[in-house]
């Protein structure tokens, strides 16, 4: 669904104003993937049919939130003093640090955010384009002046190393955008977005237990108890490949069209880093030369929520495109939700960050009651 388009002469658009990513310091090779889990695989097959050589894994003591945290902290530092703090923080992850609360309040708390409103978003890969076009209709409403837009997973909690259709797919990472209001011609200008969901695809991708139809644990539900695989994450590959080629395909061109943009008419096309094959399919299909793709999925594999931003942010590190350079984001993920975006490239500070482990009980400063 194509969001509606502004009423003539509304130029006004939320811009990117900075940019921040973290990753984990640990690198594993696809070696050591097989390795760990005694796969059934090579790292001839993982290459060759995702393109994916590395990625990044937390550790136990790095969760989400300090992966969040240290993203958004760098997105902010590289804005600088002159653009607002920011008043709104949105959080796209699927592996929250905890099912209750949201991530995002602790995350603002550590930043020194004070009181600003802030909430998780659940749209699995889709997360951070989810929470692009939700920023966007905010700032456009006047409903805040500078959101934050943090997408942050860690993967490697509810992949199961034993399962070689998935463990060797995903890695761990965050990214952030800071965004404020501004011109439709400037660089960083979020242009239009669509977005869509179609929930009888469901089962393709799930993490059985930890909600209400299975809980996590032993407590007597009445409802039974879960398996070891059912507190992992499982996915239909296939049928999942199918979909996230025709979602993404049709998304980009429903943004393309309302945009006014034909397809090789674009500079720069970052697509979700699930499946390099898949991304070229899509990138064929419409259109888009391969010397516009960027991405970084050789690197850092499938990021989930995170992927997006995170090729974006690494682009702009590399000054991959001129500030102003026609771009398509596209993400589609488990829901099955996807939605995609056509921006102007940012010309906007990029930072990288190393993860920020939360402090100690005994060290975190107590929030005083009002
Ligand atoms: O991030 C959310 C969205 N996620 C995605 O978009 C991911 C979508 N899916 C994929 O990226 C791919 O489907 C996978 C990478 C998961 C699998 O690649 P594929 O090219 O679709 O393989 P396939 O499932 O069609 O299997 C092809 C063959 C099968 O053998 P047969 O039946 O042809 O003899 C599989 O059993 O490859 C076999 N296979 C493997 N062989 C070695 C499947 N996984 C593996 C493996 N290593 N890891």
């Amino acid at each position: 669904m194509t969001s509606p388009s502004s009423a003539p002469g509304d130029r006004a658009r939320a811009v990117i104003t900075g940019l921040g990513s973290c990753l984990p310091p640990l690198v594993v090779t696809n070696t050591q993937v097989i390795a760990r889990g005694s796969l059934d695989t090579t790292d001839a097959w993982i290459t060759g049919r995702t393109g994916i050589h590395r990625r990044r894994l937390a550790g136990p003591a790095i969760s989400t939130g300090d992966l969040a945290t240290a993203a958004a902290r760098a997105a902010i530092d590289s804005v600088g003093p002159a653009v607002p703090r920011p008043d709104l923080l949105l959080l796209a992850t699927t592996t929250p640090d905890r099912p209750c609360p949201a991530t995002a309040p602790e995350v603002a708390h550590r930043l020194g955010l004070g009181t600003v409103p802030a909430f998780d978003l659940a749209a699995v890969c889709s997360g951070f384009l989810y929470g692009l076009v939700t920023a966007s209709a905010l700032l456009r409403s006047g409903t805040c002046r500078a959101p934050l837009v943090v997408a942050a997973e860690k993967y490697s909690t509810i992949v199961d190393p034993f399962d070689r259709d998935t463990a060797p797919l995903f890695g761990d990472a965050a990214a952030a955008v800071a965004l404020r209001l501004g011109d439709a011609d400037e660089p960083g200008a979020v242009l239009e977005t669509d977005w869509g969901s179609d929930g009888g695809g469901s089962d393709l991708i799930t993490v059985a237990a930890g909600g209400s139809r299975l809980p996590a644990t032993g407590i007597d539900t009445g409802i039974g108890a879960p398996g070891h695989g059912d507190r992992c994450f499982r996915m239909r590959g296939r049928q999942v490949y199918a979909h996230a080629v025709r979602r993404m395909t049709a998304s980009s061109e429903a943004v393309l069209a309302t945009t006014g943009w034909r397809p090789e008419e674009v500079r720069a096309f970052i697509g979700h880093q699930a499946n390099q094959r898949i991304l070229d399919a899509v990138a064929d299909r419409l259109g888009v030369p391969p010397r516009h793709r960027l991405g970084n999925i050789r690197d850092v594999g499938n990021t989930a929520g995170a992927s997006v931003p995170l090729a974006l942010a690494d682009a702009a590190a590399r000054h991959a495109c001129a500030p102003g350079a026609r771009t398509l984001l596209t993400a589609f993920g488990g829901g099955l939700t996807w939605a995609s975006a056509t921006l102007l490239w940012p010309d906007a500070p990029v930072r990288t960050a190393a993860p920020e482990p939360r402090p100690p009980l005994h060290d975190r400063q107590e929030v005083s009651p009002p």
